[in-house]
């Protein structure tokens, strides 16, 4: 048996831990089985770019941040663009076919998860993994990835919190999400900031200066807000999305964090800063939690191989691992729902959304 694997799209804690966790099964599973790995995502499927891999390659790599095979972003809405008489779809065929793999393991966010199920259409056998901090791949309670990225978000936070209190200021964090606002949902709540802005949620900058002066009024001489990296204004969320790309476009790089603490400037005399927690959020090694949900997703991936079962995505589904046909969430996204629980709990609680609670 050959198969091959793939790490595509932004990078996050624990694609090692969930290729290894593929591989031990494989190694123990099957007689005879070699493990191709593709460099840098779809590229190396493309262009024929691999290592034959060995036990070797899986050891001590549990709690190695990164991807020992490298990562790339291949745009699904280019997936099937020919550039340069280059066809990619027909070039990743054309590899899969002549290494007569038995299967190939995609380990990617939405968009890889896109093309892992073109592939599938195409007639390779595939088997998707759901990599992101993001956690918004559709059809999974679990992305891994997720729970690193939320320790490191809300360490950051704490850390913002305590140099805000000593100034006298008002910080305006960045955290990662720019479609979705989990991360920054979670670390929020986890960090106790005061405003948590997400995409899912457009804001009102009075409502976050009313915090601001409350805050003032009661003795916190400081204010800490949360900001996913994706938050929208009220007003931005009127925009076509061509006029709101054109706003984006014109902010010439820098981020929502700068829009936010601009406008509350206009409201509130308290000294205003921005920080970023960046890419930190996908870097380092994977936290305990996401070592053991990586190693289960992986686990289940060789067992869905073994059972011949091919274009499935591995879920987690009320705490049980299991699988979901690719077909289902490849286009979706898991949003925050913002008539939930931890939205709305945490609105009962005190935490501003930037609107009126
Ligand atoms: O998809 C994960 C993610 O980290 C997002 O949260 C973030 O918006 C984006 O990737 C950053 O992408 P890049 O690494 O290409 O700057």
């Amino acid at each position: 048996m050959r198969v091959g694997m793939l790490t595509s799209g932004g990078d996050c804690q624990a694609l090692n831990a969930t290729m290894r966790g593929i591989a031990l099964t494989l190694y123990k599973q099957v007689k005879d089985i070699e493990i191709i790995g593709f460099k840098y995502g779809y590229k190396g499927l493309m262009y024929e770019d691999y290592v034959e891999m060995t036990p070797d390659d899986f050891k001590d790599i549990l709690n190695k941040g990164g991807t020992i095979l490298g990562t790339s972003r291949c745009p699904f809405k280019k997936m099937r663009v020919i550039e340069d008489g280059f066809d990619k779809v027909e070039a990743m065929k054309k590899t899969y076919k002549k290494l007569k793999l038995d299967c190939l393991f995609v380990l990617g966010g939405n968009g890889s998860l896109k093309s892992a199920n073109m592939l599938a259409e195409e007639g390779c056998n595939v088997i998707g993994l759901p990599k992101t901090i993001d956690n918004d791949t559709w059809g999974t309670d679990y992305t891994f990835g997720y729970q690193s990225a939320i320790n490191i978000a809300t360490n950051y936070l704490d850390q913002i919190q305590t140099t805000a209190q000593s100034h006298n200021r008002v910080f305006v964090v960045e955290i990662m999400g720019h479609k979705v606002g989990h991360i920054c949902l979670s670390a929020g709540i986890a960090a106790g900031v005061d405003v948590i802005l997400l995409p899912e949620i457009p804001y009102d900058i009075k409502q976050i200066a009313k915090v601001v002066k409350k805050n003032v009024k009661n003795g916190k001489n400081y204010t800490v807000i949360a900001c996913a990296e994706g938050a929208i204004s009220k007003d931005e969320a009127k925009l076509s999305k061509k006029q709101y790309k054109l706003k984006i476009a014109a902010r010439e790089g820098h981020s929502v964090i700068v829009d936010v603490a601009n406008e509350l400037a206009h409201y509130v005399d308290s000294e205003i800063r921005v920080s970023a927690a960046g890419h930190a959020q996908r870097g380092g090694e994977p936290c305990p939690y996401d070592r053991l949900m990586a190693t289960r997703f992986g686990m289940m991936a060789a067992e869905l191989l073994l059972e011949g079962k091919f274009g499935e995505l591995v879920v987690l589904k009320e705490n049980v691992v299991t699988s979901i046909p690719l077909s289902e969430t490849a286009g979706k996204l898991k949003y925050v729902d913002v008539d939930g629980e931890m939205v709305q709990n945490a609105m009962r609680m005190g935490i501003s959304f930037g609107v009126k609670n």
